[in-house]
């Protein structure tokens, strides 16, 4: 069976789905784009990815695309179709695709390119990565300076995810001005003496629906939290490390540029944040 995905009011075999040369997504990176995970067939916190793809078109000035209204629907019509129980689902929204490659944006004639496409992944839940954690090196955050806003540009964090392994690590924390911003593709922790130590939200980081949601909970759970810059040193000196995102939850992180945290076991606090962060958005994914 041929997957089947969403572009521009279509469902369509991947074979056949099709964007112009001229997208703008293609030429200038000019996209914004939102992960939303799978679980049980059900999408995990939908309403604030939603909402994020919102705030970051917004920034950009970039029109909504027709289907805005119906984005719930074309997930769930993704994942019915595709026949996905733990996976994900990729959207992307692109400023279009004007006549001519242009610096300078389109004017409204030219409608926003709207893709959507499913990833199945079984064993998401359950991961063996998880269980065992991993491994991240530090690198240069050379990334632009509105990294509030989920564009397409993601060359620098593939280059980091490529250096990264090339070391022998799984994923790379990116450091700036001394202090960590965040992984390639997550949001960073620290636990020391029980308390969990996060990156507070600007312009330097990407505002992590699966942060703000463990956050939440660790508040309920009645765990410290404190929202703030760290440094790699601290971070090696620390009981424990994880992060997180749509696509990996909460993943414990065992080693930071070479030097080992604690028994080099994922720490109880991550894998207690893991397990609490899967149980509540199981029970209110839509
Ligand atoms: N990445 N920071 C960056 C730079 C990210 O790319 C992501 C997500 C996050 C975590 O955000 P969230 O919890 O909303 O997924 C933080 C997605 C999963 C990706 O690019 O595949």
């Amino acid at each position: 069976m041929s997957r089947i995905v969403y572009v521009n009011g279509e469902y369509l075999p991947e074979e056949e789905a099709k964007v112009s040369v001229f997208d703008r997504g293609f030429l200038f990176a000019d996209g914004v784009y939102e992960v939303t995970s799978v679980l049980g067939g059900k999408l995990i916190d939908f309403a604030g990815h939603e909402a994020r793809l919102r705030r970051s078109l917004n920034e950009l000035s970039m029109p909504e695309p027709a289907a805005m209204g119906e984005l719930l629907e074309i997930h769930r019509e993704l994942v019915a179709r595709n026949e996905i129980d733990e996976g994900l689902v990729y959207l992307q929204v692109t400023r279009g695709a004007p006549a001519d490659r242009d610096f300078a944006f389109p004017g409204e004639e030219v409608p926003p390119t709207l893709v959507l496409f499913t990833q199945s992944k079984p064993g998401l839940a359950d991961s063996p990565q998880a269980r065992k954690g991993i491994k991240v090196i530090s690198v240069e955050d050379i990334r632009w300076g509105r990294r509030d806003i989920k564009t397409v540009q993601l060359l620098y964090p593939s280059m980091g995810k490529m250096m990264a392994k090339k070391a022998g690590a799984d994923d790379a924390w990116m450091v700036e001005d001394g202090f960590v911003t965040e992984g390639t593709s997550n949001n960073a922790y620290i636990v020391k003496n029980g308390k969990i130590i996060t990156r507070n939200l600007g312009t330097e980081i990407l505002h992590g629906i699966t942060r703000a949601a463990v956050l939440r909970f660790a508040r309920e759970a009645q765990m410290e939290v404190e929202e703030r810059p760290f440094t790699i040193e601290e971070a090696q000196q620390a009981d424990e490390a994880f992060f997180t995102s749509a696509s990996a939850f909460v993943m414990p992180v065992v080693e930071i540029d070479g030097s080992v945290l604690g028994d080099g076991t994922p720490g109880p606090v991550s894998q207690r944040l893991r397990e609490i962060y899967l149980d509540e958005s199981r029970k209110v994914a839509v």
